[in-house]
């Protein structure tokens, strides 16, 4: 197998607004060719990804990590904490040293520019790994495992019910690209930012897809095709843990909730999932759920991802 030629190579992954549909089909194309390959696939063999951390995570670390070893090369973990950035040195000396080391650099942060920042101060590719605004590699991993079960993208109906956070932005701009429906269901106070409504529904114009955000949850789930929820309570936000337990208590995903919706749908979460808040055990754990579905193919859409931004 060979990398192919992409206009993705040298370039940075921080949002999936800024994909193309050719691209966004050329990454569902080499995941699925790696994902099914029979023999090892060393696309990146000796090239080192270095994986920045301002935030835990075991999803993201994991499979970026696994991913670059089976393509043949390594990845360093750098907790932003131990890294002289946690002492004040800025991201752009931060970027440009490490441009010198590694080839490629995924970070999760709080502040979305920090990753703006890395990418635009180093001369190497980097990866969003999750910020506070958006999580593009979930968006990504999301839409495969959608494309699976469901044989296409295009007018999909999908109902994400909860918090409007970083997934539900990049799934937005995800369902704007690629002409799937989705209703952004939230109590009033958990709505997206309206700048990411925007753009996105400016990217729908295109496409045909609709972008509706919501307030009453049995009405956006009724006869959808893929229920997607998250914690009501994101990493860095967990001053507001009681306030938000309150305001989404009505919009758990659960049995009588799923119900709504087709008989053949799936139920999506990007975990990890706080089990008994946004989402119950026998929803989860239950026949729609394809939850480990797209926990594994953050794994091959990363490769494709890597492979496709670094190039032959
Ligand atoms: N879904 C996800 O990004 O999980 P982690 O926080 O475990 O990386
Ligand atoms: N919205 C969650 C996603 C975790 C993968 C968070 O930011 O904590």
């Amino acid at each position: 197998m060979k990398i192919p030629s992409s206009t993705l190579t040298g370039k940075s992954l921080i949002s999936i607004h800024d994909l193309s549909i050719e691209e966004i089909n050329q990454v569902f194309d080499l995941t699925a060719a790696l994902k099914s390959a029979t023999e090892p696939t060393r696309l990146l063999e000796g090239k080192i990804l270095g994986m920045i951390f301002e935030k835990p995570s075991t999803r993201t670390r994991v499979s970026f990590e696994a991913g670059i070893y089976q393509l043949g090369g390594t990845g360093i973990f750098l907790n932003a904490n131990d890294l002289q950035l946690g002492r004040g040195e800025t991201i752009a000396d931060t970027a440009r040293v490490l441009s010198r080391y590694v080839d490629i650099i995924m970070a999760r942060t709080f502040e979305h520019s920090k990753v703006t920042d890395l990418a635009q101060y180093g001369t190497i590719p980097v990866i969003n790994g999750l910020t506070d605004l958006l999580h593009p590699c979930q968006g990504m991993a999301d839409m495969m495992t959608i494309l699976e079960h469901k044989g296409r993208l295009k007018n999909i109906q999908m109902t994400y019910i909860g918090d409007g956070n970083n997934v539900a932005h990049s799934l937005m701009f995800g369902a704007a690209k690629v002409g799937m429906h989705l209703n952004v269901t939230t109590p009033p106070g958990c709505e997206p930012d309206e700048k990411i409504v925007k753009m996105a529904k400016a990217d729908a114009e295109a496409t045909g897809s609709r972008i509706n955000i919501t307030t009453d949850p049995v009405k956006s789930v009724k006869d959808v095709d893929v229920i997607y929820t998250d914690v009501w309570t994101s990493m860095g936000q967990e001053k507001d843990n009681d306030a938000k337990i309150k305001m989404l208590q009505p919009y758990q995903v659960n049995t009588a909730l799923v119900k709504n919706a087709k008989d053949d749908c799936i139920v999506m979460h990007c975990l990890p999932a706080h089990r008994g808040e946004e989402i119950t055990d026998n929803v989860v754990d239950g026949p729609h759920s394809v939850v480990l579905d797209e926990a594994e193919n953050r794994m091959h859409v990363q490769k494709a991802i890597m492979a496709l931004l670094l190039g032959n």
